[in-house]
Parts: C-alpha cells; structure tokens; sequence
C-alpha cells in the first residue's frame, strides 16, 4: 500500500544542503520513503493525503528523557519556583517512589509520557533507568524502558543511594547492575556533577560500560564545571548532556571530538541555570542536539516544540539550526544519523518518520509559541496522530 502526501507548502528534508523546498509532494509505502519531488511530479499512489498547504519535516528525536519514575514532585519544584535552589538530592525522593511501584505502573507512565510526546511530534525516543539504583530496581527499570522507548540508557550512575557505601556502590555498578540490566539496554551514562560522581568515577562507570560493548553518555556541567563534557569528549561519547558551564577549553575539547552536546532547555527554565552557550558552540562547530529531558525533577515536559521554540527565542539559535538539533543532531547523538536506517531527516529509501505542522513554515514553531502546531505524525509510515 502507497501513500502519497501532496499539499506540502514547505518541505524540510535535512539534507546537506540544508535547504527548504516549496510546493513539494512525497510517496511513502512499506514504512518507507519511496519518493520526493516537486507536486507537479508527483506520480499516483493507492491513496492520496492533501495536508492542504502545511509544512512537512522529520519527527522529533527525543534523545534525552528518564521516563521510568514513579511520584511527583510538584512540590519541589513550587518550592524552587519560589528561590530554592536545585540540588541533585531530589533524586532521592523519586528513588524511593519509583522502588514503590510496581512495574506495570512504571510502564503505564511511561507509556503515557511517550504517548504525550508522540502527540506532538516525536517519532523516536530515548530513555534512561536511573531511579532504581538497587540491582532488582535498575533491571526493572531497564525491562520497562526497553517495552516503551526505542533507545534505553543504563544510568545506575545517577546518585550514590542513601546508606550505601560509594565504593560499594561503584562495584555494583560496573559489576553486577551492569549485567542484570545488558540485556535492555544500549548506551551508558553517569551523572558527573558535584555531589553525584566526579571525573574519575565518571570514567571508571563508561569505561566498564564500553568494555560491555554500549555506547557513552554523560551528564556533564549542568550545575558547574564538573568536567564531565571534557571527559565526555577524551572518550569520545556520543553526548555529552546539559552543558550549562562551559569554559573556551570544553568547547574546543567538544569541536575536537565527535561528541554531540545536547541541550536541554526545558531543564534550564525549570532548575533556573544559565543556558548553554549555544551560539558560541555553533559558531566553534560543535555539533547540538536538543532534547526535552522530561523527568519529575528537572523538567515535567514532552515537547519538542516546547524545546525548539526556547531554544530559539532565549539561546539565539535560527529555527532551521533549533529544527535539525532537535532531529538530525539528536539522531546524531544516538549514532543513528547515517545509514539506510538512519532517523532525524528524510531521504529516499529512508524511515518514513515524519510530521505535519498546522503552519506552513517551520518558523510557526518559533513564532507561534506555546500554540499546539502538530496536525499529523507518520512512524514507520504508519499514521499515529
Ligand atoms: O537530567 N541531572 C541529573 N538527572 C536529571 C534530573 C534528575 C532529577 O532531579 O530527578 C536531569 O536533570
């Protein structure tokens, strides 16, 4: 069965050229793109959508979320709303919660946080154990992530637990907790921040995780210059996440390396930090990706377009450079940006991940704050929304 997508008043394809075409058409079929080309082209399909004019570019990639928690933190975040400051230790708070619940609940949340995120556009996930931070209680995480995201990063490394003792705790990590949760997971990652884990047990956490053949992330300079992002960069991570506090050598060090920084704006309304230097990451050739980071500490949210419209109103990116960090460069940060399976853009031959906007330009998401812009949404060629 064929589909044929017409109307397409702008098309954002994120090929090299960078480039937008007008007035453009497209056929997918068997989870596919089989076609692009101008409407006057367009060859004939078993059915027929006209999306009457609209802007047309690939699903979000949300390569950043902790969807696996259990509670609510409301309260917290009111009391930093009203001059606290965010410290990591609320982690605790949700450990205890999501120890509570029952993994059918876990998933159930889940679940419905990526169902919300889906409804406004993202077509690919990641998330991340993390509030467990026991052997059972991270394996339970890693199995319901894995029943709900595409991508699920083992994050054992977020927080010493209370009454455990950190070497103890490192051990199980990189022994133990490590293989109870392989077998669902495909990247590593440790919080590397004061009072979480510093440079050299943030190395010691992605080094026993690449020798188990995952992939590198990192949580790096989110509440200072931990030297998370440097460390990031010498082991040449996929990602290094937050980046609120970058000195001139972390951002040589990224522009140096293949390591993708990712940038959670959402976070950084919420907790109150400075925003990354994004401009100036762009300007030195560092690679972005943006990324909701929806947790019940830091940032309660799963919109992408929330994300893109920040990012360009308040962190001096153009739409077109907020749009393809928050999906060819979020791909980028997964490994999956290359390739016949390749996500974040769309090519012939390529997933037909994609979206509709109820705008006719890619500039309405930025221009239009806050206005729910998402009129359709194909995964794998299949309609979702
Ligand atoms: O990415 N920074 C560490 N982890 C999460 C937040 C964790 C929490 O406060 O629950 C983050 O912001």
């Amino acid at each position: 069965m064929t589909e044929l997508i017409t109307g397409i008043a702008e098309l954002t394809t994120n090929d090299d050229s960078g480039e937008r075409a007008h007035n453009m058409a497209l056929v997918i079929g068997d989870g596919r793109i089989l076609w692009i080309g101008t409407a006057a082209q367009a060859p004939a399909a078993d059915h027929q959508t006209d999306v009457g004019g609209r802007a047309v570019l690939p699903g979000w990639v949300d390569a950043h979320t902790h969807l696996v928690f259990g509670g609510d933190r409301s309260a917290e975040f009111e009391a930093r709303m009203a001059g606290q400051a965010y410290a990591a230790g609320g982690i605790q708070t949700t450990v205890r919660a999501t120890r509570a619940a029952t993994e059918e609940q876990l998933v159930a949340t889940a679940r419905r946080l990526r169902n919300e995120a889906e409804a406004q556009g993202t077509t690919f996930l990641e998330t991340k154990t993390g509030y467990g931070l026991d052997v059972a209680s991270e394996e339970r995480s890693a199995r319901a992530a894995a029943q709900v995201a595409d991508v699920v990063t083992f994050l054992g490394a977020h927080l010493v637990p209370v009454g455990v003792d950190r070497r103890d705790y490192l051990d199980l990590v990189t022994g133990p907790m490590l293989a109870a949760v392989r077998p669902y997971v495909q990247f590593i990652d440790a919080f590397c921040e004061q009072g979480a884990f510093d440079v050299e047990e943030t190395r010691e956490v992605l080094i026993a995780g690449r020798a188990a053949g995952l992939g590198l992330r990192v949580h790096g300079n989110q509440l200072g210059f931990s030297g998370g992002v440097r460390l990031a960069a010498d082991l040449g991570a996929h990602s290094v996440d937050h980046c609120n506090y970058l000195d001139p050598a972390d951002i040589d060090a990224l522009a140096a390396s293949n390591t993708v920084a990712t940038l959670l704006p959402a976070c950084d309304l919420s907790t109150r930090q400075p925003f990354p230097p994004a401009r100036r990451l762009l300007d030195a050739g560092v690679t972005i990706a943006l990324a909701t980071n929806c947790n019940p500490g830091t940032s309660y949210t799963t919109s992408m377009p929330f994300c893109v419209a920040t990012a360009v109103l308040q962190m001096g990116l153009t739409v077109g450079e907020a749009v393809w960090a928050a999906t060819r460069g979020a791909a980028r940060s997964l490994g999956r940006d290359e390739g016949a399976d390749a996500i974040g853009s769309l090519f012939v031959g390529g997933r037909a991940d994609l979206q509709v906007l109820n705008a006719p330009s890619i500039s309405h998401l930025a221009y239009r704050p806050g206005v729910p812009l998402t009129a359709g949404v194909w995964r794998e060629g299949a309609r979702i929304e």
